[in-house]
């Protein structure tokens, strides 16, 4: 993610791809449920209202992760259950909601028949896949006629400081040409117009796109470095082959210019998300 993704990956750049993701979140299940969840679960009230989740509500959560969005959706009532590729996270969800249904399977190939929810949410799930326009279609596919479907990204990073920061931090104090397999790029879908382009031809109309004005509070620079190698997936493959002096450089870079963001008990930096949400036609 911290090199630039301009090129159209190859398909076997693509499945070394999604074997890095996979391989990722297998290993930092633990690490995300302790870092990130309590910043992603709060576009959980956006999201479930983009799609409508009520009582008696069919709800399907995609890249459900620790399943803190499917907990949300059913505590409104919905029949809500998650779905996940990483056997790590799945079982994390499980210990979480043990009362709720989780499964394996990948988002771009779902397990389920026709037509058989109402509705379909992912939270930041998309910015991972190796292919998120089949991952649309299945999400078309497993709609009834009229279900809705939304999604969460983050913003540019120019914006969602979390990442802008820390990524301006290795390109200013290490190295970005580490050898990683090139997938989607992982800001793309925060350009409205690119998530309109890929929702229309899945089956999807009437695409409305919103931002969730969000601000995560951490308690130092450190944190933000931490956080990404214990419960990224790309940015901590990038700060894992940076030499240990590096490192150090970049952590205090990042003290440094995270500076402007100080406030009670550390700092608060603005972390926008991007909603994208429509319905089968
Ligand atoms: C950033 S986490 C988001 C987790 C959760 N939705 C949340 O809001 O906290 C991304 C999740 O996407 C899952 N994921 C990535 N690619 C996937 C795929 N092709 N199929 C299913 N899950 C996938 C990962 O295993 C991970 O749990």
């Amino acid at each position: 993610m911290a090199s630039p993704n301009e090129r159209v990956p190859t398909a076997s750049e693509l499945e070394a791809f999604r074997e890095l993701e996979h391989q990722g979140w297998t290993d930092v299940a633990g690490g995300y449920v302790d870092r990130f969840l309590p910043l992603t679960v709060r576009t959980a009230p956006s999201l479930l209202d983009a799609v409508g989740a009520q009582a008696g509500v069919e709800l399907l959560d995609v890249a459900c992760g620790p399943g803190g969005v499917t907990a949300a959706a059913a505590q409104r009532g919905a029949r809500a259950q998650g779905i996940d590729f990483s056997d790590t996270m799945v079982a994390q969800a499980r210990r979480a909601h043990p009362e709720l249904e989780f499964r394996a399977g990948d988002a771009e190939a779902l397990p389920f028949d026709a037509a058989r929810f109402d509705a379909v949410v992912c939270n930041f799930g998309v910015l991972h896949f190796a292919h998120p326009d089949r991952a649309f279609a299945e999400a078309a596919r497993v709609l009834r006629a009229g279900g809705r479907y939304a999604f969460t990204v983050w913003d540019s990073p120019e914006r969602a400081l979390p990442f802008g920061l820390v990524l301006k931090a290795i390109e200013a104090h290490g190295r970005t040409d580490v050898d990683l397999p090139q997938g989607p790029p992982f800001f793309g879908y925060a350009d409205p117009e690119v998530a309109r382009r890929a929702l229309e031809p899945a089956g999807f109309t009437g695409v409305r796109v919103e931002t969730i004005p969000l601000a995560w509070r951490i308690e130092s620079a450190d944190f933000l470095i931490d956080a990404f190698l214990e419960g990224g997936v790309r940015t901590r493959a990038v700060l894992r082959a940076q030499t240990p002096e590096a490192l150090a450089s970049i952590r205090r870079g990042l003290r440094e210019s995270i500076e402007p963001w100080r406030a009670e008990g550390g700092f608060e930096l603005p972390a926008p998300a991007v909603l994208c949400s429509a319905h089968k036609k």
